[in-house]
């Protein structure tokens, strides 16, 4: 039987395996990468240094962080076959199934056959997600073929060099890189969890992480950002967000970037996105979005002890910085991949296929009837 009294549905509260990698809900903030807490992380090191980390099990010194950041330098071009599917994707499509097509595609360029060090794909991938995605968006969005070789020095100010065709200011390349840090690793959530069945049959990197893209891809998951995006663009001041999600409320709809599945009381991500949002806001003379987003975490709170979590401030960090919409979830999976992966080497390193039992409710055992008299 489910057992209800361990959350039941959902596998909520129950242990599925171990991880050396992160905890959510435990010590600190709330939530540590490797031992680090997130907030430690957010304050003091690079993307790149959490990306070394997650892959590397240690934060690389000086020399090492210097050679990881030049080598993912020379990984972020696109193989031209890889660029004819991507210009083949229509402008329609969701771009969060250009992601999963282009890491598919990757795959097949880029086989991985030596399934004990994946750290070059791992690399390769972690280094080209940005230019996988803003390569299709400015070809099916603007008819230009970008290159998308820049010397930009992080990942985030890649991506913002080339969504935007212009390298970005230090304020918003350093909002990206917390952002990055932020999404890149929590546990066993859907994801990660897809990402690691597909590992524990021995299947490689890149179909792992392609199911991890479709599991991110819904509303209850990674596309909570652009779902929150969505509704505060609708609102036009804090006092008519505030008459809008009481009504919402009352017609019981789920206010997407609000509550989570471990945390309880708050998301120790929000606290940080939301001061930088803050500050993008007070950089870009927002008086709207911004304050409308501070009354809706007070409604939600006052009126259903729900939080925000990472999703809600990033919609209007996000928005402040000129990023469409449809990119937002993108951007979770240029950061995700790192702690996809990162389980993936982890359950290789000691694994066992997963395959769980499930409660049989259908008919009773019966005959198979002749179609005639079906
Ligand atoms: C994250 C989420 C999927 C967790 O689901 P969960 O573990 O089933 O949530 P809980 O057990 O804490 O839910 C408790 C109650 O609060 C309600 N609730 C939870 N989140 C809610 C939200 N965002 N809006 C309105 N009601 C919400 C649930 O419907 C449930 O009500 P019920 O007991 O009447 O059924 C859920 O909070 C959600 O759908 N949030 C919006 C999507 C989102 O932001 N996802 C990103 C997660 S990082």
């Amino acid at each position: 039987m489910v057992d209800k009294a361990l959350g039941g549905a959902g596998l909520r509260g129950q242990v599925a395996g171990e991880t050396a990698l992160c905890t959510v809900g435990k010590s600190g903030s709330g939530l540590t990468y490797c031992g680090y807490d997130i907030s430690e992380l957010a304050d003091k090191v690079e993307f790149e240094e959490v990306s070394y980390l997650l892959s590397r099990g240690e934060l690389p010194n000086q020399s090492q962080l210097d050679e990881y950041k030049a080598k993912l330098k020379t990984l972020r071009g696109l193989p031209a076959a890889l660029k004819s599917v991507l210009e083949s994707i229509p402008k329609s499509a969701h771009p969060m199934d250009v992601m999963r097509t282009g890491c598919s595609m990757l795959g097949n360029l880029e086989m991985e056959t030596d399934f004990n060090d994946a750290n070059d794909h791992i690399d390769r991938m972690v280094a080209v997600f940005p230019s996988i995605i803003c390569y299709w968006y400015r070809f099916s969005h603007d008819g230009v073929r970008i290159d998308v070789e820049t010397n930009d020095d992080s990942i985030g100010a890649h991506f913002l060099h080339l969504l935007h065709d212009k390298a970005p200011s230090e304020l918003f390349a350093k909002v990206m890189n917390v952002s990055l840090i932020l999404y890149a690793e929590h546990e066993f959530n859907a994801s990660t969890f897809t990402a690691r069945v597909c590992a524990s049959t021995l299947s490689d990197v890149h179909s792992c992480v392609t199911g991890a893209i479709g599991s991110l891809r819904g509303p209850l998951h990674g596309g909570a950002n652009e779902a929150a995006m969505e509704m505060i663009e609708n609102f036009t001041s804090a006092d008519q967000a505030e008459e809008a999600l009481m009504g919402m409320l009352e017609r019981k709809e789920k206010i997407m970037g609000f509550g989570h599945a471990i945390y309880r009381e708050s998301d120790p991500r929000n606290v940080i996105i939301k001061k930088w949002s803050e500050l993008l806001a007070k950089e870009v003379g927002d008086d709207v979005l911004y304050p409308v987003s501070v009354r809706c975490e007070e409604v939600m709170w006052r009126e259903k002890k729900l939080f925000c979590n990472a999703d809600f401030f990033h919609a209007s960090a996000y928005h402040f910085m000129g990023i469409p919409t449809a990119l937002f979830t993108p951007i979770f999976v240029m950061s995700r991949v790192t702690g996809w992966t990162a389980h993936v080497k982890e359950q290789r390193a000691n694994n066992r296929i997963i395959r769980p039992s499930a409660d049989y409710t259908g008919p009773e055992a019966r005959e198979v009837p002749p179609i005639s008299a079906r």
